[in-house]
């Protein structure tokens, strides 16, 4: 057995360092760990800690696979289009859903986004206080989601529940397993209701669309469904969180956030790059080199993709968030052809909601003495944030 090395101890998942808080843990990485390590947590994986390495990595799905999107491996995961695929197989599914994620394609959604972002703060605004991933943080993008797919939003609080003890991080495996199983069932029913019967929703399109002169089989089309709901549900509200603790604390940005609406798409990318939370897993599957570190068939790599925007190289003092930098520089939404399909989504979800927050709330501040928890992972999460405002 060829020897792994350098090593360096890290567990993504249960580290005490990344409950305590997530980004300094992974910075303490970045400053302290070889730009390739092996560490013997979970079986025993590769970590890329440096912008280069990550890249290298990202940009050679012909070495470094997405069919198994965990670590260690999982062989009876579900398949996860277009994620879990890697070329040629993946590129004419990615062909077929990205007309439905382009921006000309997401900007129509952008009044009824408002609208719901509206209702969700209407709802706390008075109170002057809220804890902010249940109250809005967990709700908006849920809310966007189901309307978005044709999900009837009279059983919003079902899906809702469902959706917030699926990605809870003290569920256990048998528990998560059965709410896959209702997520599926709940999909299906979705996907035959518009088979019978037609609506303006996403479900409808794709499951009457031609794709190269057939019609999508329902094992691919709750695929489908089963990775949007995974990876529209669980991130939205992560970066809304890490972004709205950093506003607290950064009353120059959050100033600016109030007075200058002109200058949101920024602050949206900018606290993407400095709180990006996802770690990405790949799987080697030939004896190959990353950043000179010879890695072996059959190992896994974890890509925390926050190293991209934090590296020094491509981003000057990339522990500042800065409005004034030329180029924000980041793979908070990945690198290479996984490129996330809902950047324009999520994009404009963020915005709309920090936008009608600096309206109808303006400046807020953390409640004092709260201890905040995270979770780490392959996606990182701020389980609760108490917000307070003068109302
Ligand atoms: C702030 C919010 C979001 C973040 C940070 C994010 C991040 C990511 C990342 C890092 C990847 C690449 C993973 C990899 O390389 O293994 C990805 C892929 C993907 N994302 Fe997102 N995402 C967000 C929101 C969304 C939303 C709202 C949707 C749609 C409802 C979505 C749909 C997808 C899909 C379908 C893929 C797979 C693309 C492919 O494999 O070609 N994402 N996302």
């Amino acid at each position: 057995m060829p020897v792994r090395e350098p090593v360096y101890a890290f567990d993504y998942v249960a580290d005490p360092a990344l409950h305590a808080d997530v980004h300094a843990a992974y910075w303490n990485l970045k400053q302290n760990a070889p730009p390739v390590f092996w560490t013997p947590a979970h079986g025993g994986h590769w970590v890329v800690t440096s912008a280069d390495a990550a890249i290298e990595v990202l940009r050679h799905p012909d070495r470094f696979s997405s069919k198994f999107l965990s670590i260690p491996p999982n062989p009876n995961q579900p398949k996860m289009i277009p994620e879990s695929l890697d070329p040629p197989e993946h590129r004419p599914y990615r062909q077929l859903l990205r007309p439905y994620f382009e921006s000309k394609a997401i900007e129509p959604l952008e009044p009824r986004i408002r609208e719901w972002a509206e209702r969700l703060i209407d709802a706390v605004v008075d109170q002057g206080e809220c804890e902010f991933v249940d109250a809005l943080g967990s709700r908006f993008p849920v809310s966007v989601f189901m309307e978005m797919f044709g999900f009837p939003l009279d059983q919003f609080d079902f899906f809702r529940a469902t959706v917030v003890e699926y990605f809870d991080a003290q569920v256990d495996a048998q528990r998560r397993m059965e709410l896959s199983m209702q997520i599926l069932g709940t999909l299906t029913q979705l996907i035959e209701a518009r088979r019978a019967e037609p609506k303006d929703d996403l479900i409808s399109t794709l499951v009457h669309i031609d794709f190269e002169g057939r019609k999508l089989t329902q094992d691919e089309l709750i695929s489908i469904g089963f990775l949007m709901f995974l990876a529209g549900l669980d991130t939205v509200v992560n970066a809304l969180a890490f972004g709205m603790r950093h506003l607290a604390h950064d009353t120059a940005l959050r100033t600016r956030l109030i007075e200058d609406p002109a200058a949101i798409p920024a602050i949206v990318e900018e606290l993407m790059r400095r709180y990006t939370f996802v770690s990405t897993p790949r799987y080697i599957t030939q004896d190959t080199e990353i950043a000179g570190v010879k890695v072996y068939e059959g190992d896994s790599v974890l890509v925390p993709l926050h190293m991209v925007g934090w590296d020094e190289k491509l981003t000057e003092c990339p522990a500042e968030v800065r409005l004034d930098r030329p180029h924000c520089r980041h793979a908070g939404f990945g690198s290479g052809i996984h490129t996330c399909l809902g950047i324009h989504l999520a994009r404009l979800e963020m915005a709309v909601f920090y936008e009608t927050w600096a309206k109808k709330i303006g400046h807020f501040r953390m409640r004092e003495g709260q201890q905040l928890h995270f979770r780490g992972g392959s996606v990182q999460a701020l389980e609760a944030l108490h917000l307070e405002w003068d109302s």
